[in-house]
């Protein structure tokens, strides 16, 4: 199957739906460029006027296993005549209950006890909510650039741009410390800045804002997603961990983008072997259908019956598209191939950095990939409008992108790309870049 046909968006229908979506949907969800998905499958996505692109957004690292994958769609028209809503809340029912055994067996040991719910931000509140109910703490830390979505809770912990909290607050008690990233260091040295923002918690916020005895939780990305795919230096996790460990304090990683093998391994924390107390994972566990599942330990998940549920938590079609994704992504190889193809992705994104100066800095891991588009390379500034008429222009030749922070473009691909997506990909790319003059 090619991966691409000629595209000439936007046609009429979908120009028309979008006016109708302008007319009825809340103007609070953002319509990056006017596509109007019809179907998709694998690595494409098709409009509504039979246009047909190739997909390196994956749905916001959703489509892990490609878009409509046939054996969890098999799965799910499977469960769902037989039991479609499990009432979990209430009951016991045996779909999900083997989604939570084949999960934990998939996660460190003490990661053994899954609370159900339906998407990212679910499983952060249930986090705080729980690490509250253990600790008997009232305060959390996150960090500057985080991502951790748009509920209460999950918002007062995000720090990623000030639309997403302006005229919310007040907000939960959560203390921001700096991001370590490497390309805008904290302290001014990519190699040290891991240790200079843990010493800054150490020295600073819990000295002079909050003591370490009422923090709950420090909450964090293993990679900041949102914030504009920013790898902290490997010793950074570690750092936290000890923190944590120091004071009592909880750590929750939240894996909800960078989980699900997007970066070659099933939690991204595991690259640099660090167990955390809470885990978070949602978007691409179940295939496309909502789950989120906060796992913590024994010692910890220890809340009695009736303090915390969701009524749509577990729910049977999503649980059996669970246990469909989890055998996929555990198949031999598949955590190499994605490690193989974001090698070959950034190689040839470098490639494409010798000759266009907008592409400062090129970072990831696996397939959580992005370039950070700059003004000039020395000074580092934003080059806002242009990643603006990158994208644009990337979707008009038939290649969607998302972008993420203040001028980052991500390539978070299905996981299921193969070397001929990314040539294409890069090709376009090089024409848009090269005909702007970038
Ligand atoms: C790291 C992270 N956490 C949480 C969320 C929130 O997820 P949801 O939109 O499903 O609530 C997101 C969403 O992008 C995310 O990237």
């Amino acid at each position: 199957m090619e991966p691409l046909v000629t595209v000439r968006p936007p046609g009429p229908r979908a120009q028309e739906i979008l006016q109708r979506d302008a007319a009825v949907v809340s103007q609070s969800m953002v319509r990056e460029y006017p596509l109007v998905i019809q179907r998709a499958r694998g690595m494409n996505i098709w409009d509504v006027d039979g246009n047909r692109y190739l997909d390196f957004t994956a749905g916001i690292a959703v489509m892990n296993l490609g878009w409509n994958h046939p054996r969890i769609v098999e799965a799910v028209v499977e469960q769902f005549p037989l039991l479609s809503h499990g009432a979990f809340l209430d009951f016991c029912s045996e779909i999900p209950l083997r989604f939570a055994e084949e999960l934990v067996a998939r996660l460190p040991e003490n990661l053994c006890r899954v609370y159900y719910s339906n998407s990212g931000a679910e499983t952060l509140e249930a986090a705080l909510k729980l690490a509250r109910q253990h600790t008997k703490r009232p305060y959390f830390l996150a960090f500057y650039g985080g991502f951790h979505g748009r509920t209460y809770g999950a918002m007062s912990l995000t720090a990623a741009k000030v639309i997403q909290r302006k005229y919310f607050g007040p907000f939960l008690p959560v203390i921001h410390a700096p991001f370590p990233d490497p390309y805008h260091p904290f302290g001014g040295d990519p190699a040290t800045c891991a240790e200079e923002v843990v010493s800054y918690i150490r020295e600073e916020i819990f000295r002079r804002e909050v003591s370490p005895q009422e923090v709950a939780a420090i909450v964090v990305e293993p990679i900041q997603g949102e914030g504009g795919y920013i790898v902290p230096p490997d010793s950074f996790l570690p750092l936290l961990r000890e923190l944590c460990d120091e004071h009592e304090i909880l750590l929750v990683v939240d894996e909800v983008q960078a989980g699900c093998f997007r970066t070659g391994r099933f939690l991204a924390s595991e690259h640099t072997h660090t167990i955390p107390d809470i885990v978070c994972l949602s978007k691409a566990l179940a295939g496309g259908l909502p789950l989120g599942v906060t796992v913590s330990c024994d010692e910890v998940m220890t809340w009695p019956p009736g303090s915390h549920a969701s009524t749509f938590g577990g729910n049977s079609a999503a649980c059996a598209a669970g246990c469909a994704v989890l055998k996929l992504l555990h198949e031999p190889g598949f955590g190499d191939h994605v490690e193989e193809m974001g090698e070959y992705l950034r190689k040839k994104l470098r490639t494409l950095q010798k000759e266009h100066p907008i592409i400062g800095d090129i970072r990831g891991k696996g397939l959580m990939t992005g370039i950070e588009l700059v003004k000039d390379r020395e000074g580092r500034k934003p080059a806002q409008e242009e990643r603006k008429i990158i994208l644009a222009s990337a979707f008009e030749a038939g290649l969607t992108l998302l972008p993420a922070g203040e001028s980052v473009i991500r390539f978070c691909p299905p996981l299921i790309l193969e070397r001929r997506h990314v040539d294409i990909g890069i090709s376009i790319l090089d024409r848009i870049l090269e005909g702007k003059g970038f």
